[in-house]
């Protein structure tokens, strides 16, 4: 951090001039979430504080899909992403015109699409939920079959946990289908550690994990747990956030970096504040139907 304390300092300084917001997701490179943020969390609680934040401007250091939530959470404030090129291989697996042929080939079944996806995709569903509820989400739709979009790892890690009948799309998360069971049971044999792991990981991965859950519900099970040596299977800024609050535990690689958090940057952090580039926009029709599907989720919160 101290080679990053110049940068840090003028965004924090025109942070306050502009009354902005920083809200960080927990991939975040520790100089982005411990240095400028103002909110941290995982999509869940990002999507829930900008629901409820009374800044005029948000700047969102995520991915697009999570700027494009708080957006359609908080239409009439001003939403900016550093890099809109910040994609996510969820998100980009899926249009809504798939969404409308799977509805066809399944009369009926509700759609729950998880929070990865974007405006268009999440305007043709009814709920959406993030690692942090999708169980939860999925039974409130009280149907006995459910279309479960687009994360295929996430769909069948739901199915192991309820009766409701999940149908699935093909979606990956480019960085945790990376990593093997293989490569987890050796970590494990090798270094005695507890092993916790993203739900978006594979089946047979999350079969090694001792603990699986979304990015916020990992850090409070370090904070129950305390564990002397932890393996983190998910994005690697992940642990490097967590090790300053938890000095007693030993973090133990493996993990992946997402290519689309590491676009985010000080510089670019400090380009969109000055700028105030660049600012999510959604059409009104397609934003009112997606807030109706987000409202739901947040009325079952976590
Ligand atoms: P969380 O919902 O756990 O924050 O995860 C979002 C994400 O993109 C994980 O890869
Ligand atoms: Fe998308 Fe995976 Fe990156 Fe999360 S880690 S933003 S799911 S590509």
């Amino acid at each position: 951090i101290p080679l990053h304390l110049p940068w840090i300092d003028a965004i924090n300084k025109l942070k306050k001039q502009r009354g902005a917001v920083i809200m960080a997701h927990s991939y975040q490179s520790p100089e982005i979430f411990h240095g400028v943020a103002d909110i941290t969390g995982d999509s869940l609680g990002l999507a829930q504080a900008a629901a409820s934040c009374d800044a005029d401007l948000i700047v969102l250091c995520g991915v697009h899909f999570m700027a494009e939530t708080a957006k359609i959470l908080a239409p009439h404030k001003t939403v900016l992403i550093p890099d809109r090129e910040a994609g996510c291989s969820l998100a980009s697996s899926i249009t809504a015109a798939d969404v409308r042929a799977l509805r066809a080939q399944h009369p009926g079944a509700p759609v729950v699409s998880y929070a990865n996806t974007s405006a268009a995709v999440k305007a043709e569903s009814d709920a959406i939920c993030t690692s942090a509820n999708a169980v939860q989400v999925v039974e409130a739709m009280g149907a006995p079959k459910v279309i479960f979009l687009p994360d295929e790892f996430l769909g069948r890690h739901i199915a192991k946990q309820t009766q409701v009948e999940i149908v699935l799309w093909h979606g990956r998360c480019e960085v945790h289908e990376r990593f093997t069971a293989q490569e987890v049971r050796h970590v494990r044999e090798q270094f005695g550690t507890k092993v916790v792991a993203h739900p978006e990981c594979s089946p047979e991965v999350l079969a090694e994990a001792d603990f699986v859950g979304s990015t916020t519900a990992m850090g409070k099970w370090l904070a129950r747990e305390k564990p002397a040596r932890v393996a983190m299977v998910t994005e690697c800024s992940m642990a490097d956030n967590l090790k300053s609050q938890f000095p007693q535990t030993e973090f133990i690689k493996p993990c992946n970096l997402c290519p689309h958090m590491q676009r985010i940057t000080l510089q670019n952090i400090y380009a969109s504040l000055r700028d105030l580039r660049h600012a999510i926009e959604i059409p009104d029709d397609v934003s009112a139907r997606a807030r109706a599907a987000l409202e739901r989720m947040l009325a079952i919160g976590r």
